[in-house]
Protein backbone atom coordinates (compact mmCIF):
# COMPACT_ATOMS: atom_id res chain seq x y z
CA UNK A 1 0.00 0.00 0.00
CA UNK A 2 1.65 3.38 -0.80
CA UNK A 3 2.69 5.33 2.05
CA UNK A 4 0.39 8.76 3.11
CA UNK A 5 2.68 11.16 4.66
CA UNK A 6 1.90 14.65 6.12
CA UNK A 7 2.94 17.79 4.04
CA UNK A 8 3.06 21.33 4.56
CA UNK A 9 1.14 23.30 2.18
CA UNK A 10 1.25 26.43 3.13
CA UNK A 11 2.19 28.43 6.44
CA UNK A 12 1.83 31.76 7.68
CA UNK A 13 3.06 34.15 10.36
CA UNK A 14 1.46 36.82 12.67
CA UNK A 15 2.48 39.61 15.10
CA UNK A 16 1.68 42.73 16.78
CA UNK A 17 2.94 46.02 15.38
CA UNK A 18 3.88 47.10 18.92
CA UNK A 19 8.07 46.60 19.25
CA UNK A 20 9.93 46.43 22.27
CA UNK A 21 13.71 47.18 21.70
CA UNK A 22 16.25 46.49 24.22
CA UNK A 23 16.47 50.21 24.04
CA UNK A 24 13.32 50.47 25.92
CA UNK A 25 13.98 47.36 28.36
CA UNK A 26 17.09 49.04 29.08
CA UNK A 27 15.27 52.16 30.74
CA UNK A 28 12.33 49.57 32.72
CA UNK A 29 14.95 47.10 34.31
CA UNK A 30 18.85 47.17 35.10
CA UNK A 31 20.09 45.77 31.72
CA UNK A 32 21.66 47.08 28.27
CA UNK A 33 21.76 45.91 24.63
CA UNK A 34 25.27 44.55 24.99
CA UNK A 35 24.13 42.19 27.61
CA UNK A 36 21.04 41.03 26.18
CA UNK A 37 22.61 40.94 22.37
CA UNK A 38 25.84 38.71 23.56
CA UNK A 39 23.71 36.65 25.87
CA UNK A 40 20.83 35.70 23.62
CA UNK A 41 21.14 37.65 19.98
CA UNK A 42 17.70 39.34 21.01
CA UNK A 43 17.51 42.45 19.98
CA UNK A 44 13.49 43.29 19.78
CA UNK A 45 10.32 41.59 20.00
CA UNK A 46 6.66 42.32 19.19
CA UNK A 47 4.22 42.84 22.13
CA UNK A 48 0.22 42.57 22.22
CA UNK A 49 -1.36 45.23 23.42
CA UNK A 50 -5.12 46.08 24.15
CA UNK A 51 -7.82 44.86 26.90
CA UNK A 52 -8.95 41.41 25.91
CA UNK A 53 -6.76 40.42 23.42
CA UNK A 54 -5.30 36.90 23.76
CA UNK A 55 -3.21 34.11 22.35
CA UNK A 56 -6.45 33.67 20.68
CA UNK A 57 -6.20 36.42 18.89
CA UNK A 58 -2.31 36.06 17.57
CA UNK A 59 -3.47 32.20 16.68
CA UNK A 60 -6.46 33.40 14.73
CA UNK A 61 -4.95 36.49 12.47
CA UNK A 62 -2.50 33.67 11.67
CA UNK A 63 -5.12 31.51 11.11
CA UNK A 64 -7.34 33.90 8.94
CA UNK A 65 -4.44 35.07 6.83
CA UNK A 66 -3.20 30.86 6.00
CA UNK A 67 -7.14 30.07 4.62
CA UNK A 68 -7.03 33.70 1.87
CA UNK A 69 -3.54 32.82 1.40
CA UNK A 70 -4.17 29.06 0.57
CA UNK A 71 -7.25 29.76 -1.26
CA UNK A 72 -9.24 27.04 1.40
CA UNK A 73 -12.68 27.81 2.38
CA UNK A 74 -13.11 27.60 6.55
CA UNK A 75 -15.72 24.94 5.65
CA UNK A 76 -12.70 22.21 4.09
CA UNK A 77 -10.55 22.32 7.56
CA UNK A 78 -10.99 18.88 9.73
CA UNK A 79 -8.88 19.57 12.56
CA UNK A 80 -7.21 22.14 14.03
CA UNK A 81 -4.70 21.55 16.80
CA UNK A 82 -3.03 24.59 18.71
CA UNK A 83 0.35 24.67 20.72
CA UNK A 84 0.40 27.08 23.18
CA UNK A 85 1.54 27.48 26.68
CA UNK A 86 -0.40 30.66 27.28
CA UNK A 87 -3.86 29.96 27.00
CA UNK A 88 -6.31 32.68 26.90
CA UNK A 89 -8.17 30.68 29.44
CA UNK A 90 -7.76 27.46 31.92
CA UNK A 91 -10.59 25.99 29.83
CA UNK A 92 -12.28 26.29 27.24
CA UNK A 93 -9.11 25.21 24.86
CA UNK A 94 -7.70 28.42 22.99
CA UNK A 95 -7.87 26.17 19.66
CA UNK A 96 -11.78 26.23 20.02
CA UNK A 97 -11.75 30.22 20.96
CA UNK A 98 -9.38 30.57 17.78
CA UNK A 99 -11.93 28.41 15.45
CA UNK A 100 -14.89 30.49 16.23
CA UNK A 101 -12.73 33.41 15.72
CA UNK A 102 -11.41 32.04 12.65
CA UNK A 103 -14.85 30.85 11.16
CA UNK A 104 -13.82 27.56 11.72
CA UNK A 105 -17.56 25.89 13.01
CA UNK A 106 -18.36 22.11 13.58
CA UNK A 107 -14.54 20.91 13.62
CA UNK A 108 -12.55 18.99 16.42
CA UNK A 109 -10.26 21.30 17.73
CA UNK A 110 -7.73 21.32 21.35
CA UNK A 111 -4.63 22.53 22.72
CA UNK A 112 -1.34 20.67 23.37
CA UNK A 113 0.80 22.44 25.49
CA UNK A 114 4.22 21.15 25.68
CA UNK A 115 6.02 24.71 26.48
CA UNK A 116 8.71 25.49 23.13
CA UNK A 117 8.68 22.27 22.17
CA UNK A 118 4.81 22.82 21.52
CA UNK A 119 5.09 23.44 18.07
CA UNK A 120 7.46 20.24 17.61
CA UNK A 121 4.95 17.98 19.76
CA UNK A 122 1.54 19.38 18.21
CA UNK A 123 3.04 19.02 13.88
CA UNK A 124 3.71 15.43 15.22
CA UNK A 125 0.23 14.53 16.24
CA UNK A 126 -1.48 16.16 13.68
CA UNK A 127 0.53 14.47 10.96
CA UNK A 128 -1.17 10.89 12.94
CA UNK A 129 -4.41 12.11 11.70
CA UNK A 130 -3.46 12.56 8.34
CA UNK A 131 -1.47 9.29 7.80
CA UNK A 132 -3.89 7.33 9.10
CA UNK A 133 -5.96 8.97 5.91
CA UNK A 134 -8.53 10.29 8.59
CA UNK A 135 -7.89 13.27 7.99
CA UNK A 136 -7.20 15.50 4.74
CA UNK A 137 -6.96 18.98 5.68
CA UNK A 138 -5.94 19.94 9.32
CA UNK A 139 -4.71 23.02 11.10
CA UNK A 140 -1.68 23.59 12.94
CA UNK A 141 -1.55 26.63 14.97
CA UNK A 142 1.42 28.27 17.29
CA UNK A 143 0.52 31.43 19.03
CA UNK A 144 1.79 32.70 22.64
CA UNK A 145 1.45 36.14 24.31
CA UNK A 146 4.43 35.25 26.06
CA UNK A 147 4.01 39.22 27.77
CA UNK A 148 0.91 37.50 29.73
CA UNK A 149 3.39 35.61 31.74
CA UNK A 150 6.68 38.07 31.99
CA UNK A 151 7.58 39.94 35.13
CA UNK A 152 8.96 43.15 33.13
CA UNK A 153 10.59 44.06 36.50
CA UNK A 154 12.78 40.41 36.41
CA UNK A 155 15.38 41.02 34.14
CA UNK A 156 16.68 37.61 34.03
CA UNK A 157 13.16 36.54 32.18
CA UNK A 158 11.97 39.67 30.86
CA UNK A 159 14.54 40.36 28.22
CA UNK A 160 13.88 36.34 26.59
CA UNK A 161 10.28 36.54 25.39
CA UNK A 162 8.14 37.98 22.49
CA UNK A 163 4.33 37.81 21.53
CA UNK A 164 3.11 35.96 18.35
CA UNK A 165 0.86 33.72 16.04
CA UNK A 166 1.22 31.21 13.11
CA UNK A 167 -0.85 29.03 11.33
CA UNK A 168 0.44 25.74 9.40
CA UNK A 169 -1.76 23.89 6.36
CA UNK A 170 -0.96 20.02 6.35
CA UNK A 171 -2.35 17.96 3.70
CA UNK A 172 -1.94 13.70 2.80
CA UNK A 173 0.42 13.27 0.03
CA UNK A 174 1.54 10.05 -1.45
CA UNK A 175 5.33 11.60 -2.76
CA UNK A 176 8.01 10.96 -0.86
CA UNK A 177 7.93 14.54 0.93
CA UNK A 178 6.79 16.09 3.84
CA UNK A 179 7.10 14.62 7.38
CA UNK A 180 9.49 11.73 6.97
CA UNK A 181 10.50 11.01 10.61
CA UNK A 182 10.41 12.28 14.37
CA UNK A 183 11.56 12.34 17.94
CA UNK A 184 9.98 13.41 21.03
CA UNK A 185 11.15 13.26 24.28
CA UNK A 186 10.00 14.33 28.04
CA UNK A 187 11.32 14.57 31.50
CA UNK A 188 8.93 15.92 33.80
CA UNK A 189 11.65 16.17 36.54
CA UNK A 190 13.04 19.30 34.40
CA UNK A 191 9.68 21.26 35.88
CA UNK A 192 12.16 22.51 39.28
CA UNK A 193 13.93 24.28 36.64
CA UNK A 194 11.13 26.07 34.19
CA UNK A 195 7.62 26.94 35.37
CA UNK A 196 4.89 28.84 35.95
CA UNK A 197 4.26 28.40 40.26
CA UNK A 198 0.44 29.54 40.66
CA UNK A 199 -2.62 29.69 38.65
CA UNK A 200 -3.16 25.55 38.04
CA UNK A 201 -5.06 23.37 40.67
CA UNK A 202 -1.79 22.71 42.87
CA UNK A 203 -1.89 26.23 43.61
CA UNK A 204 -4.51 28.56 42.38
CA UNK A 205 -4.50 32.37 42.21
CA UNK A 206 -4.67 34.14 45.69
CA UNK A 207 -3.25 37.08 46.93
CA UNK A 208 -0.54 35.80 48.27
CA UNK A 209 0.09 34.31 45.37
CA UNK A 210 -0.02 37.63 43.39
CA UNK A 211 1.91 38.99 46.15
CA UNK A 212 5.13 36.77 45.44
CA UNK A 213 4.81 37.07 41.85
CA UNK A 214 4.42 33.33 40.77
CA UNK A 215 2.09 34.24 38.11
CA UNK A 216 4.92 34.63 35.75
CA UNK A 217 8.04 32.26 34.46
CA UNK A 218 10.20 30.98 36.99
CA UNK A 219 13.41 29.88 35.11
CA UNK A 220 16.86 28.84 36.50
CA UNK A 221 18.64 29.97 33.35
CA UNK A 222 21.89 28.28 33.56
CA UNK A 223 20.36 25.45 34.39
CA UNK A 224 18.01 25.00 31.58
CA UNK A 225 20.72 26.32 29.34
CA UNK A 226 22.81 23.33 29.60
CA UNK A 227 20.03 21.00 29.51
CA UNK A 228 18.64 22.97 26.04
CA UNK A 229 22.02 22.82 24.43
CA UNK A 230 22.87 19.63 25.43
CA UNK A 231 19.22 17.55 24.43
CA UNK A 232 18.96 19.88 21.30
CA UNK A 233 22.19 18.93 19.85
CA UNK A 234 22.15 14.96 20.66
CA UNK A 235 18.44 14.69 19.58
CA UNK A 236 19.54 16.61 16.10
CA UNK A 237 22.30 14.67 15.61
CA UNK A 238 20.09 11.25 16.54
CA UNK A 239 17.38 12.04 13.95
CA UNK A 240 20.16 12.79 11.43
CA UNK A 241 21.92 9.19 12.09
CA UNK A 242 18.67 7.44 12.31
CA UNK A 243 17.87 8.46 8.63
CA UNK A 244 21.23 8.37 7.59
CA UNK A 245 21.71 11.88 6.82
CA UNK A 246 25.19 13.48 6.29
CA UNK A 247 25.06 17.18 7.22
CA UNK A 248 25.98 17.82 3.50
CA UNK A 249 22.18 16.19 2.63
CA UNK A 250 20.74 18.76 5.42
CA UNK A 251 19.17 22.01 3.71
CA UNK A 252 18.05 23.77 6.63
CA UNK A 253 17.84 23.23 9.98
CA UNK A 254 14.94 25.02 11.80
CA UNK A 255 15.94 25.27 15.13
CA UNK A 256 13.66 26.65 18.39
CA UNK A 257 15.03 30.37 18.77
CA UNK A 258 15.30 30.60 22.85
CA UNK A 259 19.13 31.41 22.70
CA UNK A 260 21.33 32.24 19.96
CA UNK A 261 24.25 30.15 21.73
CA UNK A 262 21.88 27.47 22.06
CA UNK A 263 21.45 27.81 18.19
CA UNK A 264 25.08 28.03 17.33
CA UNK A 265 26.05 25.11 19.31
CA UNK A 266 23.37 22.75 17.51
CA UNK A 267 24.39 23.39 14.18
CA UNK A 268 28.58 22.93 15.37
CA UNK A 269 27.46 19.33 16.49
CA UNK A 270 25.26 18.56 13.25
CA UNK A 271 28.23 19.82 11.16
CA UNK A 272 26.57 22.20 9.59
CA UNK A 273 27.36 26.59 7.95
CA UNK A 274 25.72 28.73 9.47
CA UNK A 275 23.59 30.13 6.40
CA UNK A 276 22.08 26.63 6.63
CA UNK A 277 20.24 27.73 9.64
CA UNK A 278 17.54 29.70 9.71
CA UNK A 279 17.89 32.59 12.71
CA UNK A 280 15.20 35.35 13.65
CA UNK A 281 15.69 35.72 16.78
CA UNK A 282 17.27 38.95 16.97
CA UNK A 283 13.93 40.17 15.72
CA UNK A 284 11.49 38.82 17.28
CA UNK A 285 12.86 37.23 20.58
CA UNK A 286 11.57 33.85 21.83
CA UNK A 287 7.91 33.45 20.83
CA UNK A 288 7.66 29.96 22.67
CA UNK A 289 5.04 28.06 20.13
CA UNK A 290 5.46 30.16 17.42
CA UNK A 291 9.30 30.38 16.79
CA UNK A 292 9.39 27.47 14.36
CA UNK A 293 6.91 28.09 11.97
CA UNK A 294 7.83 31.93 12.06
CA UNK A 295 11.38 31.11 10.76
CA UNK A 296 9.43 28.66 8.08
CA UNK A 297 7.00 31.51 6.96
CA UNK A 298 10.04 34.18 6.37
CA UNK A 299 12.46 31.41 4.69
CA UNK A 300 9.19 30.28 2.37
CA UNK A 301 10.83 31.56 -0.77
CA UNK A 302 14.23 30.19 -1.01
CA UNK A 303 12.53 26.65 0.03
CA UNK A 304 12.72 24.13 -2.92
CA UNK A 305 10.61 21.20 -3.04
CA UNK A 306 12.65 18.16 -1.92
CA UNK A 307 14.75 20.09 0.36
CA UNK A 308 15.67 18.25 3.54
CA UNK A 309 14.90 20.24 6.69
CA UNK A 310 15.57 19.27 10.33
CA UNK A 311 13.20 21.07 13.24
CA UNK A 312 14.53 20.92 16.73
CA UNK A 313 13.10 22.30 19.51
CA UNK A 314 13.78 22.35 23.52
CA UNK A 315 11.80 23.57 26.19
CA UNK A 316 9.62 23.53 29.72
CA UNK A 317 8.76 20.05 30.55
CA UNK A 318 11.63 19.41 29.70
CA UNK A 319 10.25 18.46 26.21
CA UNK A 320 12.12 18.59 23.47
CA UNK A 321 12.78 16.66 19.93
CA UNK A 322 13.45 17.15 16.29
CA UNK A 323 11.29 16.43 12.97
CA UNK A 324 12.93 15.55 9.43
CA UNK A 325 10.92 17.11 7.10
CA UNK A 326 10.87 17.09 3.21
CA UNK A 327 9.97 20.25 1.99
CA UNK A 328 6.73 20.02 -0.33
CA UNK A 329 6.56 22.44 -2.55
CA UNK A 330 8.66 25.18 -4.53
CA UNK A 331 7.93 29.31 -4.05
CA UNK A 332 4.36 30.06 -5.32
N1 LIG B 1 20.85 42.14 31.93
C1 LIG B 1 22.00 42.22 32.62
N2 LIG B 1 22.42 41.26 33.46
C2 LIG B 1 21.66 40.15 33.56
C3 LIG B 1 20.44 39.99 32.86
C4 LIG B 1 20.05 41.05 32.02
N3 LIG B 1 18.92 41.00 31.30
N4 LIG B 1 19.92 38.79 33.17
C5 LIG B 1 20.76 38.20 34.04
N5 LIG B 1 21.80 39.02 34.28
C6 LIG B 1 22.94 38.80 35.16
C7 LIG B 1 22.63 37.80 36.25
O1 LIG B 1 21.99 38.44 37.33
C8 LIG B 1 24.00 37.31 36.59
O2 LIG B 1 24.62 38.26 37.42
P1 LIG B 1 25.54 37.79 38.65
O3 LIG B 1 26.68 37.01 38.00
O4 LIG B 1 25.95 39.08 39.26
O5 LIG B 1 24.68 36.92 39.50
C9 LIG B 1 24.73 37.32 35.24
O6 LIG B 1 23.97 38.20 34.39
C10 LIG B 1 24.82 35.96 34.58
O7 LIG B 1 23.53 35.35 34.62
P2 LIG B 1 23.27 33.94 33.98
O8 LIG B 1 21.86 33.49 34.30
O9 LIG B 1 24.38 33.02 34.35
O10 LIG B 1 23.38 34.31 32.43
P3 LIG B 1 23.43 33.34 31.22
O11 LIG B 1 24.64 33.56 30.44
O12 LIG B 1 23.11 31.90 31.62
O13 LIG B 1 22.19 33.85 30.32
C11 LIG B 1 19.93 33.16 29.80
C12 LIG B 1 20.87 33.80 30.84
C13 LIG B 1 19.96 34.03 28.56
C14 LIG B 1 18.53 33.09 30.38
C15 LIG B 1 20.45 31.74 29.45
O14 LIG B 1 20.73 31.04 30.62
C16 LIG B 1 19.49 30.92 28.61
O15 LIG B 1 19.27 31.19 27.44
N6 LIG B 1 18.91 29.82 29.19
C17 LIG B 1 18.10 28.89 28.43
C18 LIG B 1 16.75 29.44 28.03
C19 LIG B 1 15.94 28.37 27.34
O16 LIG B 1 16.41 27.71 26.41
N7 LIG B 1 14.73 28.14 27.80
C20 LIG B 1 13.95 27.03 27.25
C21 LIG B 1 12.86 27.49 26.43
S1 LIG B 1 11.75 28.58 27.28
C22 LIG B 1 10.24 27.76 27.53
O17 LIG B 1 10.13 26.57 27.37
C23 LIG B 1 9.07 28.58 28.02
Amino acid sequence: MTKIRAAITSINGWVPDYLLTNGELSKMVDTSDEWITTRTGIKERHILKGNGKGTSDLGAEAVKGLLEKSGTSPDEIDLLICATATPDMLFPATANIICDKAGLNNIFSFDINAACSGLLYTLITAAQYIETGMYKKVIVVGADKMSSIVDYTDRTTCVLFGDAGSAILLEPTTENVGIMDFIARTDGSGRIHLHQKAGGSVKPATHETIDAKEHFVFQEGQAVFKFAVTKMADVSVEIMEKNGLKSEDITWLVPHQANLRIIEATARRMGIRKDQVMINIQRYGNTTSATIPLCLWEWENQLRKGDNIILSAFGGGFTWGSIYLKWAYDPK
